[in-house]
């Protein structure tokens, strides 16, 4: 078994012939946490929309290897079963990807089903083993609960224990701790990377929250307006960023001692990456004359870590 699971190649996709992300590359380690960040509108969503392609989603180029298989060159149906065999969702209200009004049990059975997992004699035991690893005993009486009963932290926890018990070996998670109250957040967070450590969980989290990609990463791809901006080992990327969307990003954050975020004015472009320019340069600290010709390309600016700019004089490299 190859040590990739996933790869990513130069993909554009979007809604109705407009573009949202372009040009994407990166791949992905078996058991490795991908960490996706950057501000609300930059194409996170989009991105792992396309990856499980959503029927919303318009695929414009790009191919996408899922263990060592081009999804984009499949028939849609074979393509959806293998994807479906290999990658779970979980978004950030848990109520959209369940019915509020049924029994987990039953939605658990009738995913095992449709993934030709269930095993009605050991259905039970499963299910509780793996709400125990999550630390919810009890699982049994869990699972007669409705998804409207229980609160936002233990519904994200059940999410995450389905992915389990489908044995998915690459899950994707669309802002999965941010409707949550603060001390749950980390608590998902922990689970997440449990996930990965007793289960070796394949995992892409996007978050806008640098904190907690900090948490659980370990590796960063900042997104800004579509396009991968910076990608790197997360320690590296966080301690010593290169991008100057990156560095503002990084600052934005408010830290532990109460020191004030610089912020960072203005907003991403909402119109899709354009063929030539950099997106972020009319916010940019660094921006030179020649930036708005620049061709958009991720160089190597370390051992694991890729970047589109570098600022400093003249901007690019
Ligand atoms: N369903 C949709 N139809 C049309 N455009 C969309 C849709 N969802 C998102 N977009 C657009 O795609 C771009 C990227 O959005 P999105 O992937 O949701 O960003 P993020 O998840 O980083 O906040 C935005 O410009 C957004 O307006
Ligand atoms: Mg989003």
């Amino acid at each position: 078994m190859s040590d990739t699971i996933l790869s990513v190649s130069r993909l554009s996709a979007g809604y109705n012939g407009h573009i949202a992300v372009a040009d994407v590359s990166f791949t992905l380690r078996r058991g490795e946490i991908l960490c996706l960040v950057g501000e609300s509108g930059c194409g996170k969503s989009t991105l792992l929309k396309t990856l499980i392609f959503s029927p919303e989603i318009t695929l414009q180029a790009g191919e996408i290897i899922l263990d060592g298989i081009d999804l984009t060159a499949l028939p849609p149906k074979e393509r959806a079963r293998r994807s479906r065999i290999t990658m779970g969702m979980v978004l950030q209200n848990p109520g959209a990807a369940f019915n509020p009004i049924r029994s987990y049990r039953a939605q658990f059975i009738e995913a095992l089903k449709s993934h030709g997992k269930y095993n009605a004699a050991s259905f039970e035991r499963q299910a509780a083993d793996a709400l125990e690893k999550l630390e919810l005993p009890d699982g049994v009486k869990l699972l007669r609960e409705c998804p409207y009963a229980l609160s936002g932290g233990m519904n994200q926890r059940m999410a995450i224990s389905l992915a389990m018990l489908l044995g998915q070996d690459l899950l994707l998670g669309d802002e999965p701790t941010s409707a949550l109250d603060a001390t749950i957040q980390l608590q998902v967070a922990k689970e997440f990377k449990k996930l990965r450590d007793e289960n070796g969980i394949t995992q892409i989290i996007v978050t806008h929250n640098v904190a907690l990609a900090r948490f659980l990463a370990d590796r960063i791809g900042v997104m800004y307006a579509g396009r991968l901006v910076e990608l790197g080992d997360a320690t590296e990327l966080l301690n010593h960023p290169k991008h100057p969307y990156t560095k503002s990003l990084i600052a934005a954050v408010p830290t532990l001692e109460g020191g004030m975020p610089e912020g960072l004015a203005g907003q991403p472009a909402l119109t899709g990456p354009a063929e030539l320019g950099c997106e972020f340069r009319d916010r940019c600290p660094c921006a030179a004359e020649n930036c708005g010709g620049r061709r958009y390309e991720l160089r190597r600016t370390g051992e694991n870590c890729f970047a589109a700019c570098c600022g400093g004089e003249g901007a690019a490299m």
